[in-house]
């Protein structure tokens, strides 16, 4: 895995949008795929700005979201279908051609995993995934442990997560499970951009990056991967 050491969360986010808007002229007609959450907030917006400024163009390309908890869907604030829609699918000013969004409060959620999976079959392999990684290294919501194979997931959320999940939400939620694309679908990815930000990432950084490739840190199996670059601010970089 390369990585890129930016200045700031600013840099990191337009550096990451610029690789995903060159991925779009070179594969314009691919299936790409964006995580949730705090860090790729400035990301997103970056990406939407080249598409409404004309810079990239989405218009043949298709959309899959990451992961969801499952029991939320994007009417819930603090999910990630909710940030989808909210940063991402209502701000473009013009849509992509086929976007699914996966819906963790579906009554069958075996179901909509297996539609997750159709649709990533359909429109994929992904061009490109953009990734978030969290505090113990998971990737979406492939948690410690998680295979490294295979496709979409249902996978109970570790103490770690459960400890952070707080701050997406505006009240308490009584959540136990995510439901994400699989390790295997995410190594399939012609590109990804594993994206950090803080001091307080350093340490799984590091973990990631160059330790040991094992289920424990799931993030590290991208040092195996061909194409995937680690975009990263300063005081995420402190101890590479
Ligand atoms: P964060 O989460 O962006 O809120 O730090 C990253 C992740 O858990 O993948």
């Amino acid at each position: 895995m390369k990585w890129i050491v930016c200045k700031d969360y600013q840099e990191m986010s337009r550096r990451a949008a610029e690789m995903v808007a060159q991925c779009l002229r070179e594969d314009p007609n691919g299936l790409y795929s964006f995580p949730g959450g705090d860090t790729p907030l400035g990301f997103v917006r970056e990406f939407v700005g080249l598409v409404n400024s004309g810079k990239a163009d989405i218009r043949r390309a298709s959309y899959v979201s990451l992961d969801e908890w499952v029991g939320l869907s994007s009417q819930d604030s603090g999910s990630c279908g909710y940030f989808n829609r909210q940063e991402l699918l209502d701000a473009l000013r013009v849509p992509f051609a086929h976007v699914h969004l996966i819906d963790g409060a579906a009554e069958d959620i075996e179901k909509e995993r297996q539609a997750l999976d159709t649709f990533i079959h359909q429109y994929g392999p992904l061009t490109v995934s953009v990734l978030g990684i969290g505090l113990n290294g998971h990737l979406g919501f492939n948690e410690e442990g998680s295979s490294f194979e295979g496709g979409a997931q249902v996978i109970p959320l570790s103490s770690t997560t459960k400890k952070v999940m707080g701050k997406y939400f505006d009240r308490e939620r009584i959540l136990t499970h995510g439901i994400t694309q699989g390790i295997g679908q995410i190594m399939e990815a012609k590109t990804v951009i594993l994206l950090a930000n803080g001091e307080h990432k350093a340490d799984i950084i590091r973990r990631a990056l160059k330790g040991e490739v094992t289920p424990l840190v799931p993030a590290s199996i991208l040092q195996r991967h061909p194409n995937a670059y680690c975009i990263l601010d300063e005081a995420a970089a402190l101890e590479l």
